[in-house]
């Protein structure tokens, strides 16, 4: 342990996963663009270590590791490697301009993992720990080893493994529970014994890594760090593997919220946190739950007479924490067609929207159009909007016409008109409803037959005049795509929203490579 860290022994420092982990998710797969935007939103809140990818895993992985290295202000950047040469020569390749760098070298330990997936022994999975950290610590200074499916594995092994991992250089342990498959309680009791059998642990910092297959992501993080942990591993909105890694925003908040209960403090500056899960969802094209603690929707909504009458009197009778703590602006005035590009350029500075000429300009032009159709324009209708048209900058394929024909009983007609990067095609195409006409017509004008794993349709606010928010998740050669588009028409949104993903597909990232790995 450093001298900073034994002077701090109350902090947390956070290690955020969502570059790594959580583009792990099904569909996540973000551009390099993306991904130097999350990194850039993640050193500015004041993440202590950015885990930016997985460089073996392709050349898309590799290049956002290192530009993240280079454009790092504060954070440390670290990059994954397998238990494996190669790996961790790729990862300290990738993170050596970063002013801080950091090799995360993984393997797996339980008895499960080693019978079926290593097929090695015990003795064979020691000696691959002490060769691999020295091999990474022969590269860098920080170097974090993890014991896959720790929390499956004896502890007696797991506490070698880490005798031995320190022993070879490793400043960070990490446990992680890979499975999600602990309580709070078992949790605690591993980091504790743990801590207390490896003769050697006071030489490093130790991690929590806690998956959210039980839903207990967050309340495991928390029991490790009262049982020793000083470094928690999450992601912005919970993203990643399954069911999802523990939430930064959640365990930010609860540190905060409850350090009577939870006496310690991050680095953390909590007002980004609403603007970071905007940024994450937008980009990895993931929703957040409504009622998702802290970052959902309804997170600070207050709905029932009671709440709200108690809410009047003193916002402490239901509020255990400002919107404003988190980042969200309470903005005043509802828009409507009278507004002017003045009072729209006030309104997104307040929703934390700070949009280039061009992009204004086009954001302006669509709300006009929409306060046309719509007597008042929310804020909710302004962030889909402008997340929509931030979200489809850079389409190389865009809708130009759509024209559907549906008779009840009868046939289903598209006419479609798309620009193909910069050309016009236009065709008509039947389907078992107007949805399916319309990805037919698509299919057909683009040459390609996408496998559909998801559509659907919510409405962005109350009314029959609210405008369609549409999701489509799509797979084609073993990558998986979601798209979303937000329109006042429901056919249109599906149209682009289909669109959306078909023009992440054609945007390499190496998904498929990442689908390799698990955990
Ligand atoms: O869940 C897990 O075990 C992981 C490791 C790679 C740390 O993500
Ligand atoms: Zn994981």
């Amino acid at each position: 342990m450093s001298k900073e860290q034994q002077n701090n022994t109350d902090k947390i420092y956070i290690f955020d996963t969502t570059l790594r982990d959580g583009e792990q998710s099904p569909g996540a797969t973000m551009t390099l663009e993306e991904k130097l935007q999350i990194a850039e939103a993640l050193d500015d809140m004041g993440v202590d270590i950015i885990e930016a990818g997985f460089p073996i895993a392709s050349n898309g992985d590799f290049a956002a590791v290192s530009e993240i290295s280079k454009r790092s202000k504060n954070s440390v950047i670290a990059g994954l490697a397998r238990a494996i040469p190669a790996d961790i020569d790729r990862a300290g390749e990738a993170v050596k301009f970063a002013k801080r760098g950091r090799i995360h070298t993984f393997v797996s330990t339980s008895p499960i993992h080693l019978a079926h997936q290593m097929k090695k022994s015990q003795d064979e999975v020691l000696e691959i720990v002490t060769k691999t950290v020295s091999q990474a610590r022969n590269l860098i200074d920080d170097v974090e080893w993890s014991g896959m499916d720790a929390t499956r594995t004896p502890v007696e092994f797991l506490a070698r493994c880490t005798e031995a991992a320190i022993k070879a250089g490793a400043t960070t342990i990490n446990i992680p529970d890979t499975v999600g498959y602990s309580t709070p309680e078992d949790y605690y009791q591993l980091i504790f014994d743990i801590i207390s059998m490896v003769p050697n642990s006071d030489k490093a910092i130790f991690s929590t890594h806690c998956h959210n297959d039980l839903g207990m992501a967050v309340a495991n993080s928390l029991a490790g760090v009262r049982a020793g942990a000083r470094q928690v591993e999450c992601t912005i909105n919970g993203l990643g593997e399954r069911a999802g890694n523990a939430a930064l925003e959640e365990i930010v908040m609860a540190l905060q919220t409850r350090a009577d209960a939870l006496p310690y403090h991050t680095n953390i500056d909590a007002t980004h946190l609403s603007k970071a899960s905007k940024i994450v969802s937008l980009a990895a094209n993931f929703p957040v739950q409504y009622n998702k603690a802290i970052v959902g929707k309804n997170a600070f909504a207050h709905e029932s007479g009671i709440h709200q009458d108690g809410m009047l009197k003193n916002a402490q009778t239901y509020e255990i924490m400002t919107p404003e703590s988190v980042g969200l602006k309470q903005t005043s005035y509802v828009m409507g067609k009278h507004s002017g590009r003045h009072a729209f350029k006030k309104k997104l500075a307040e929703l934390g929207y700070e949009l280039g000429d061009n992009q204004f300009q086009e954001a302006f032009v669509r709300f006009k159009d929409l306060a046309d159709r719509k007597k008042n324009v929310y804020d909710e209708d302004i962030i889909a909007l402008v997340d929509d048209e931030m979200g489809s900058a850079g389409d190389k394929i865009k809708l130009l016409e759509l024209e559907v024909v549906s008779k009840t009983g009868g046939e289903h007609r598209c006419f479609i008109k798309l620009d193909v990067d910069g050309e016009e095609v236009s065709l008509t195409e039947n389907g078992e409803g107007s949805v399916d006409a319309i990805f037919n017509a698509i299919k057909k004008a683009v040459g390609a037959n996408p496998h559909l794993l998801l559509y659907g349709v919510d409405a962005v606010t109350g009314g029959t005049d609210a405008q369609a928010n549409a999701q489509v998740r799509l797979e084609m050669n073993d990558k998986i795509v979601s798209g979303r588009a937000t329109e006042p028409d429901t056919l249109v949104a599906s149209a682009r929203a289909y669109l959306s993903a078909y023009n992440r597909l054609l945007v390499d990232s190496g998904a498929a490579a990442q689908g390799a790995m698990s955990g």
